[in-house]
């Protein structure tokens, strides 16, 4: 494991049993507060998107707003976000998506991605993969291109890389 590696791990906190029974919650608020930490993940996440190619950063509501921010900013790049349906005030272009239970919506704003754009996706984690799955969809769909995923923690055992795969198209998918 690396130095970077192993400092961004002592700042994240296992919750027990959140949101509901059996379910162990990786909780970011620790890293968020250490500025060390979070700069070092901010840079990470920038050197990888400036490496990409990208020309914008996607964030995901919510803990990909927190992260990719400060990253589009330390990147020089512009921050689209990415919200659960309903919230965008103009003309969206929206994508639903599978849960365990039922399914979800995500938008962007039409106006904000086009053909010139090659987007990164920035999120916390990858749990299912299901809404980085869908963000990529949306991308596509609104004539952009996909530089690529990048997130903070992969929960390997749920198998969201595998899912992931297919909509990457070739495309990187980083988890620091
Ligand atoms: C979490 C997390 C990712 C997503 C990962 O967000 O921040 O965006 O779930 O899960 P998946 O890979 O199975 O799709 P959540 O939907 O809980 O929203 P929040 O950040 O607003 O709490």
């Amino acid at each position: 494991m690396t130095g970077i590696e192993e400092l961004l791990l002592s700042r994240i906190r296992d919750v027990q049993d959140y949101p509901e029974p059996g379910v162990t919650f990786k909780d970011i608020t620790p890293l968020l507060a250490d500025p060390a930490a979070f700069t070092v993940l901010t840079d990470a996440l920038a050197e990888i998107s400036v490496r990409s190619g990208a020309t914008k950063i996607v964030g995901l509501e919510a803990r990909g707003f927190i992260l990719g921010a400060p990253v589009a900013v330390r990147a020089g790049l512009g921050f689209i976000p990415v919200r659960k349906a309903g919230k965008l005030p103009g003309a969206t272009l929206g994508q639903t998506y599978d849960l365990e239970y039922g399914s979800a919506e995500i938008e962007v704003h039409a106006e904000d991605l086009s053909a010139d754009d090659r987007v990164m996706v920035v999120d916390d984690v990858l749990a299912t993969g299901g809404t980085a799955e869908a963000s990529l969809q949306l991308i596509r769909r609104a004539g952009a291109r996909v530089a690529g995923v990048a997130v903070l923690m992969e929960l390997g055992f749920l198998g969201g890389r595998a899912r992931l795969e297919p909509a990457l198209e070739g495309a990187p998918l980083e988890a620091l």
